[in-house]
């Protein structure tokens, strides 16, 4: 079943496109504009802004807690009924050394407030407080896939293989551009969302200029898929 979403789209490998090419423009905007660094750091509230900025065109769901109990392989999230008690437990968490940073992402992760989207907004919501309170973020280029989701897999009984990973992909390069745009890649990959570079998705200057909405180059990628679809027809 294709999750309901705010451009009717019916086939899910298609709202998987649309979902992976609008929000990592969104990504890259967050983290361009400075939107990011007005958020609330570490708090449930902060990581909703990510989600709502990151989904907001796609799910009508974006931002808010979800209304479902959800599971991935066997781990039951969060039941809804402790949902709200547990975001709050988990955004007075400290957060003032690595331990505590990643102890804090490991249990919003078992929170999992979100319908869809809980991996991509957590990562950037966990690297915001890695950036306020160590000067760090995780350069998520350099975490293996597997590895990764073994390690969050294990998280809820025991975190001492994600920090090892995390810790060993830490870098000063808090305001790299390129870096960022390299993370969000990664961190799409392990959720199967490969088909964009996000950095072939940043706009030129003069199309910034114009200022051109989300919805034109929605628009534009629209018209290509039909374009590229007559052509397939024509060659035939
Ligand atoms: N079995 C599991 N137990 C705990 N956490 C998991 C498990 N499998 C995946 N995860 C975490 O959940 C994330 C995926 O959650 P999801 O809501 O689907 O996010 P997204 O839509 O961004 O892919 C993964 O990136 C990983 O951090
Ligand atoms: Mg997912």
């Amino acid at each position: 079943m294709v999750l309901e979403n705010k451009l009717d789209l019916t086939d899910s490998s298609e709202l998987a496109r649309v979902e992976e090419r609008i929000s990592k423009i969104k990504a890259l905007e967050l983290f361009e504009s400075g939107l990011l660094d007005t958020f609330e750091v570490g708090t449930f509230v902060g990581l909703a802004s990510i989600h709502k900025h990151l989904f907001g065109e796609v799910y009508s769901f974006a931002g808010k807690i979800r209304d479902k109990n959800i599971a991935k392989n066997d781990f039951q999230f969060a039941p809804l009924m402790y949902l709200d008690a547990s975001l709050d437990y988990v955004s007075k968490m400290p957060q003032s050394n690595f331990d505590e940073i990643i102890e804090k992402y490991v249990n919003m992760n078992v929170a999992h407030p979100f319908r869809e989207g809980n991996g991509r907004s957590t990562r950037i919501w966990l690297d915001s407080i890695l950036k306020n309170e160590l000067g760090q973020v995780v350069d998520w280029s350099k975490v293996d896939k597997e590895d990764y989701l073994l390690a969050m897999q294990r998280s809820p009984v025991k975190d001492v293989e994600i920090k090892a990973l995390l810790k060993d992909a830490l870098t000063n390069k808090i305001n790299d551009r390129e870096m960022y745009m390299k993370g969000i890649d990664a961190s799409y990959r392990y959720e199967d969302q490969y088909i964009y570079k996000t950095e072939d998705l940043a706009l030129k200057p003069q199309l910034q200029q114009q200022s051109r909405s989300l919805g034109d180059r929605l628009f534009d990628y629209q018209s290509e898929c039909h374009s590229s679809k007559t052509n397939d027809i024509a060659h035939k």
